[in-house]
């Protein structure tokens, strides 16, 4: 969900009645904002421009004032966030930053004020739903598409072989890298993330229910039934956003999120059914076995990701693809990265059983802008 300024002056009304517009300038003063400069640790960070904007986090470029580098800045409102994610996306940044693993962005900085949390972090390019988008035909080319499919699922094995499960995988969470880190997929946003391995070493046994979290068109089956997640969940909502982007929109992208989630079930099962041969009729012929591989999988196994690639990679051999060509936005002058700076956000992770009662609470005072698939 994405709120204009008129519509969160709406809500913080809605929520704070007896407001004045004198102190709700205040309030909105204390709230990041471009132009705001932020003091800590003998650091000033100043908020150049809004990257991603959200009910409860926003994303900034902010700059260090004495360096005048460029970085990022996600800030998570203290007041009336439903879950608060800031600090445990922190805590798994911090925790795969000691191992180093490419494709993971760094952390520099992390702090509250009274009014919000923020993390400091390094600033990376356009995320991949928004380069999709900025594509004539809203989709990557062959191989551009197949080398970000392998290297996200990379990614993916990094945080598990760390003992976590993402929870919310989808394109909006992976972005490439500024400059020589063009061709390298970044993994963002661990606010969903769930250690799977105990203090023992062992898995952590499935509850008998959980919520559903995640973004509902790549949320895995499971999830739709408020069953536990393990890591080949991460793997099926992998495999949607695989998809898509060599496909272009899933078949259930047009559905509503809230209204509609068991349709969207239904057609995610209807995908390995009858409706297979259609849902993949546009990826190449390895896609079926990788699905076929994805859904063998029991809650406790490690995935075969090595085998999974094998197949990414197989493909690129037979169609004959060149491994070593430019990605799609390093072959046209910066067009693509010109557009995809500018358009919008979509979609929304959810923890659906709490934002459902939040929406219809709110979705009056909401103005959604932007976003087509
Ligand atoms: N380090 C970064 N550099 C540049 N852009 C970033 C960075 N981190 C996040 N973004 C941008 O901000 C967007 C939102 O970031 P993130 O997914 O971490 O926040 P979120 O509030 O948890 O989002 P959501 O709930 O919609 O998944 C990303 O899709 C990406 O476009
Ligand atoms: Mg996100």
């Amino acid at each position: 969900m994405i709120l204009s300024k008129a519509a969160e002056e709406k809500m913080t009304r809605a929520k704070y009645p007896s407001l004045s517009a004198h102190s709700m300038a205040g309030a909105a003063a204390m709230m990041p904002h471009v132009g705001m400069n932020l003091e800590h640790n003998s650091k000033t960070w100043t908020i150049i421009k809004t990257l991603a904007s959200g009910p409860f986090s926003e994303v900034f470029e902010a700059m260090d004032a004495d360096t005048r580098e460029h970085f990022a800045m996600k800030t998570e409102k203290e007041v009336g966030t439903i879950r608060p994610v800031l600090k445990l996306d922190v805590f798994v940044l911090r925790m795969l930053q000691s191992r180093n693993p490419i494709g993971f962005p760094r952390i520099y900085d992390a702090g509250r004020t009274d009014n919000f949390k923020y993390v400091v972090m390094q600033l990376v390019g356009p995320d991949l739903s928004k380069l999709r988008r900025s594509l004539p035909d809203k989709k990557f080319s062959l191989i551009t598409a197949l080398r970000v499919c392998a290297q996200t699922l990379d990614r993916i094995e990094t945080l598990h072989d760390m003992g976590w499960l993402c929870r919310d995988i989808k394109a909006p969470n992976f972005a490439i890298g500024l400059g020589d880190e063009a061709g390298i997929v970044f993994m963002l946003d661990f606010g969903f993330a769930r250690r799977f391995i105990d203090n023992n070493g062992n898995h952590v046994r499935p509850r008998a229910a959980a919520a559903i979290l995640g973004t509902i068109h790549y949320a895995p089956i499971a999830s739709h039934y408020g069953r536990e997640q393990s890591r080949r969940d991460d793997l099926e909502s992998w495999f949607y956003m695989c998809v898509e982007l060599v496909a272009g929109p899933l078949p259930w992208s047009h559905l509503d999120s809230r209204r509609q989630h068991q349709l969207i079930c239904e057609c995610k099962q209807f995908a390995r059914k009858g409706g297979r041969h259609q849902f993949l009729k546009d990826c190449p012929l390895e896609f079926s076995d990788i699905l076929s591989m994805i859904d063998s999988l029991k809650y406790y196994d490690r995935p075969n990701y090595r085998l999974i690639s094998a197949q990414i990679e197989k493909a690129i051999d037979r169609l004959k693809l060149d491994r070593y060509a430019p990605f799609d936005w390093q072959v046209d002058n910066g067009k693509i990265l010109e557009r995809a700076a500018v358009i919008g956000d979509l979609g929304e992770s959810h923890l659906l059983s709490v934002k459902l009662r939040e929406a219809r609470k709110k979705l009056e005072a909401t103005e959604p802008i932007d976003i087509s698939t």
